[in-house]
Parts: C-alpha cells; structure tokens; sequence
C-alpha cells in the first residue's frame, strides 16, 4: 500500500511542533471516500490548538486542520450519491448532520484527526459534493468549511437575514470577510470595523463594504454605527472580539436584532466586564452563540456560492511542506491577513501569491 504525508501535533506548545510524518493512506470502508487533499484553509481555531490554547477537547497526536477541499479518489461498494473524481468539501464535523453542535468529539484536527493530510477518508454521509458550476478556487471552496458555515449559519441560523437590513462585522479576518461577502449578496447594508486603516482601505477596495470603521480611531464605535444607521442600529452583529467587545455591539445593536458571538479575540479587566443580560434586556436583542454549523447548512451555503458565483478572497497560498506550512500557520498568528490564509497542495514553487 502506498504512503503518503501527514502532519500532526504530537506536542501542542507552539505552530512549529508540527511533524510531517509518512503513512499508509488510509483504506476506506463501504461507506467511505478517499479523498485527495488540494487545499486546506486555515483557522484562528488552528493556532489555538497548536499552541495548546483550545478551549475544547483534542484527541492525542492529532493531524491537525478542519477545512478541505478535493478530488474523491475512490469510493466505498455502498456510496451511492457520489463518484470518482467528483470535487468535494468535508464538514467540519464529519458526525454533525443537523441542528446545534452537541460535543466537541467529532470536530476535524480537534477530537478526531483533521485535514493536513495529502489523502483522507471520510463518511460519504460528511461530504458535500461541489457543483461542476462552481468558479471557486479550492482553496476558496476549503475556507467555506468552518468561516462559511459559521458565518451562514449566524446569517441565517436563527434570525434570517432580511434584504436592505444592516450587517456588522469586527475585524478584518476569516468570518468577517466571508459574512461581507454573503450579507452583500443578500442584499444588505455592510460595515467593516478594524484595527487598521491599510486593511480598511484594502477592504473598501477589494469587497466594497458599505461603510468601514477604525475601532483603534474610534473606540466608541458603536455611536458611528448608530449614525451611519440613522439611529436605528445594526440589524445583524458579527461579534468577534467577546468579552472586550460585546458592550459596544449591544450599544450598536437595533432593539430586536441579533449579536452572533463566534470570536474570543478581545479581553477586558475582570472589573470592567459589562453587565451583558442586563444590556441585553434592555436592548430587547438576541445574543447569540454560535459553533460552526451542520453539514446541511455547509451544502445550502455551496448551492448559494454556486448560483451567486461568489469569490473569497485568500491572501496567500503557502505550499505542503513543513516549512511553508508553519510560515502560513506563523501569518495567520500574527493577524496581517485579510479574510484566508491556505496550503495548496501541487503548488509549484515560486514566488507565493499574495493579494
Ligand atoms: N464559534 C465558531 O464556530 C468559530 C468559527 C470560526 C472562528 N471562530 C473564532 O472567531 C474568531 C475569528 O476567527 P477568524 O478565523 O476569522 O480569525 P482570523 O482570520 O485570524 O481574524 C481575526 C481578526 O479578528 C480581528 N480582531 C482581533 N481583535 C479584535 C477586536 N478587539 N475587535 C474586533 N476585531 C478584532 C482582527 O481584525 P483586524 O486586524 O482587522 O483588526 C483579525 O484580523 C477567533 O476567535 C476564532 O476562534 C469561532
């Protein structure tokens, strides 16, 4: 039987305790597919579980990563709604078919083995198939997985998102980018907050949000947003940074609307923390937690991203090998990125493209 590499923690201090190691590929039972990995999109939940900060349940030894896409190179006697070579996603958790995450056992490069990897096997009952009509790249369709889903899954979870309604999103990064991008095509107002002008003016540039905002400039950025919304509030809150932030999202926020607490990146003084069922009571809003999202809303999310031809934007593609592969887990820890940072795997070495 063939080899083929894979990477995995078997320490999880630091990104560069990452090993590539030789195995056999996997073989596949009768509901099973092998898949051969093009492109693996990573997380903030990927240096998180490097560096041994997760906040959830790891299995030893892992391989890590949660977002793939690829070609399916064989699949199991009983698989009957897929082919060979046919382009696919993985969920993020192969066992989460419907509804809100329960556990955190069967989520890829956390409790069950991820995707950094040049071959998987996986349920058929986990992967979703990419429409021939699809323009994305692979690595557009990898970042889908985890930041697409989540983003959806806030979008439209719990309090679909309306036309003409007005979306806010904190930061610059992977979610936010990629909910810009949906609530655009949804027909809603955008407003993009960050900590620095040169992405800002990227931003305004490349997804042409409505309105962007400096929170570093402007700490009250919650008295902008009211006007810009001619003192309604913000329909729809993309709430990344938690604690440090959530204040300001519900002063932000239309009586009635919804916060989707996804992020943790923002902390505050212990004596400093708001009062958050108090505001939000008198706020009349939802304040929301969301964990990724089941695979059915990973496959409504690919019928909208095929039909409305949508592209993410990626920042940099870094090459399978060790080296590269620690470089981009290194950017994506130092936060210069807008929206994705991916491995491709055929890359031809020269220079990486960065946009
Ligand atoms: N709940 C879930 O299911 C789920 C799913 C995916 C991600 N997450 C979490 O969501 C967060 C973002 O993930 P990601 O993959 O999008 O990360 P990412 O691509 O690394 O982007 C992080 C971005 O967060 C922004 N940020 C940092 N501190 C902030 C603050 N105080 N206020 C506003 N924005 C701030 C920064 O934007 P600027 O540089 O522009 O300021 C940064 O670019 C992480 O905490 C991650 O663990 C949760």
């Amino acid at each position: 039987m063939a080899s083929h590499t894979v990477f995995r923690l078997p320490s999880r201090t630091s990104v560069t305790d990452l090993v590539a190691v030789e195995e056999r590929i996997p073989s596949i039972s009768k509901h099973e597919v092998l898949i051969k990995v093009r492109a693996v999109s990573l997380n903030s939940r990927d240096i998180q579980v490097a560096s041994g900060t997760y906040p959830a349940y790891v299995k030893e030894n892992v391989i890590p990563g949660s977002d793939a896409a690829g070609d399916i190179i064989s699949v199991g006697e009983e698989v009957r709604d897929l082919v060979k070579g046919d382009r696919v996603v993985v969920s993020f958790d192969i066992a989460h078919m419907y509804g809100p995450q329960k556990d955190f056992l069967t989520g890829q490069g956390g409790g069950v083995d991820g995707v950094l990897a040049q071959y998987i096997a996986r349920p058929a009952s986990s992967v979703v198939k990419v429409p021939a009509s699809a323009p994305q790249s692979y690595s557009e369709l990898a970042s889908l997985v985890c930041t697409g889903v989540t983003s959806w899954n806030a979008l439209y979870g719990n309090m679909p998102l309306k036309p003409g309604q007005t979306v806010l999103v904190q930061g610059t990064g992977g979610v936010s980018m990629t909910a810009v991008v949906l609530a655009k095509a949804a027909g809603a107002t955008t407003i993009v907050t960050s900590s620095s002008d040169e992405k800002l003016e990227f931003v305004q540039s490349h997804f042409q949000p409505d309105h962007c905002i400096n929170y570093r400039k402007t700490p009250d950025w919650a008295s902008q947003a009211l006007e810009l919304t001619g003192g309604k509030g913000v329909d729809h809150i993309i709430e990344i940074g938690g604690i440090g932030t959530i204040e300001q999202s519900i002063r932000a926020i239309a009586p009635g609307g919804i916060i989707s607490v996804i992020g943790y990146l923002a902390s505050v003084d212990p004596s400093q923390r708001p009062d958050v069922p108090l505001l939000a009571l008198l706020k009349n809003c939802v304040v929301r937690g969301v964990l990724v999202g089941p695979r059915c809303m990973l496959e409504d999310l690919m019928t909208f991203v095929d039909r409305r031809k949508l592209r993410f934007h990626i920042a940099k593609e870094y090459a399978f090998t060790r080296e590269d592969i620690i470089a981009a887990y290194q950017a994506v820890e130092a936060g210069k990125h807008v929206a994705k940072v991916c491995i491709v795997m055929d890359w031809l070495r020269g220079p990486c493209r960065e946009l």
